[in-house]
């Protein structure tokens, strides 16, 4: 059933590369432009009118399709805790609270709205090593629509087992690249099967910027924002949702922007730092979330973390494994790759990074999906 809001924002897709508009329908069919195979943005104008729950109160904001309100509205919505910690006004926001256990949530149920406004789809096909996978594997099966996920042969098996519950087709594949390059053949010339590409697809952008706006209602201004970065769309939606803000007056500026990313694979803080970057030792195996060494996404990230003068800092599994622990003893569990933003305090203070009181620390996913791997880590 179709519903009318009153309050639409009248919003476009805009190509990064060769600048053709589209509506937003394009996103039924495609991620990517059809003229130049550039990447989408989305762009226009967006109203504030929040009003009802989940994502469904931003409807003035976001680009919502029309045909699965009750579960757009389940999505979201996560608690905001204030915490003191090494004598630091915190603020965690609880992403690993959504349904599916991470913030993946967001843009996965934007981008199945939408891919289900203009088209039958009787298939959803997905790479992902992990958290992605669950939010799409968890959709499908509430509006009874198959899943097929392609993984790398080392994803997490707390994760593997539970896109199996969810009866979703597991094709495991050698690497990330290959799970890429695997579900690209796959669902060529299959039109009953719809590519959810989240390393693409400008959906999982506009989820992560829904992001900003509850931190905006529940506490107004801060001063600092941390996150993980992997494939860099909820960095980029963390900070487009703040200019937003910024635009339609609701702020006065934006705040200090933080990413993290792993010793191993860290391809923005490379592209930023290059050769003066700090050498950190170690590795970061346990930041399975965020090990994508190629983000189609990463020039687009960079040029706005330049703009807004944000940082990132490197993290290793000592510092993972440490942080884990720490959160673990407050109450909080989440996944390794999530207790990279509390280890990133830490790296921000030593290397000299200012970070303005309050500092809202994004936990992205649960860690409850791996309760055995966590537990290793942290030898309990
Ligand atoms: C738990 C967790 N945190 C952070 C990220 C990084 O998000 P993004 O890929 O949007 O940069 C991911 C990505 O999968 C994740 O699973
Ligand atoms: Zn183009």
């Amino acid at each position: 059933m179709s519903e009318v809001r009153d309050s639409d924002p009248s919003l476009e897709l805009v190509c990064r590369k060769c600048s053709s508009k589209f509506g937003i329908e394009l996103l039924s069919h495609r991620t990517t432009c059809p003229v130049c195979g550039g990447l989408l943005d989305v762009v226009g104008k967006r109203v504030w009118s929040p009003k009802g729950r989940g994502l469904i109160r931003y409807a003035g904001m976001l680009p919502l399709g029309r045909n699965l309100s009750r579960i757009l509205a389940t999505v979201g919505d996560t608690p905001a805790e204030e915490a003191e910690i090494r004598g630091k006004r915190i603020i965690f926001k609880h992403e690993h609270l959504n349904p599916s256990g991470s913030f993946k949530d967001r843009g996965t149920a934007i981008a199945i709205s939408l891919a289900l406004e203009h088209r039958n789809v009787a298939e959803f096909a997905e790479d992902s090593s992990g958290n992605t996978a669950i939010a799409v594997s968890m959709i499908a099966r509430k509006i009874r629509v198959r899943a097929s996920i392609f993984v790398p042969r080392d994803a997490p098996s707390g994760k593997l087992r539970l896109l199996r519950l969810l009866r979703s087709k597991i094709v495991t594949c050698e690497s990330r690249a290959k799970a890429t390059e695997k579900v690209a053949e796959y669902v060529a010339g299959r039109s009953d099967v719809y590519y959810v590409d989240h390393l693409r697809n400008p959906a999982y952008i506009e989820g992560a910027r829904s992001i900003a706006y509850e931190v905006f209602e529940q506490f107004g201004e801060v001063g600092s924002v941390v996150v993980p970065i992997g494939s860099g769309g909820l960095m980029l939606g963390v900070i487009s949702g703040w200019l937003d803000l910024l635009n339609l007056g609701l702020v006065r500026k934006i705040p200090k922007v933080l990413g993290v990313q792993g010793v191993e694979v860290a391809p923005i803080y490379r592209a930023l730092y290059g050769d003066r970057g700090v050498v950190i030792e170690g590795r970061s195996r346990l930041a399975d979330g965020i090990r994508v060494p190629n983000p189609p996404r990463a020039e687009q990230l960079v040029e706005l973390l330049r703009r807004v003068r944000g940082d990132v800092v490197l993290v290793n599994d000592v510092d993972i494994a440490k942080a884990l622990r720490e959160l673990i003893d407050m109450g909080i569990v989440v996944e390794p790759t999530s207790a990279t933003v509390l280890a990133a305090l830490d790296k921000a203070r030593s290397q000299g990074v200012d970070l303005p009181e309050p500092i809202l620390l994004v936990l992205t996913g649960s860690g409850m999906k791996l309760i055995d791997e966590v537990a290793e880590i942290i030898g309990a």
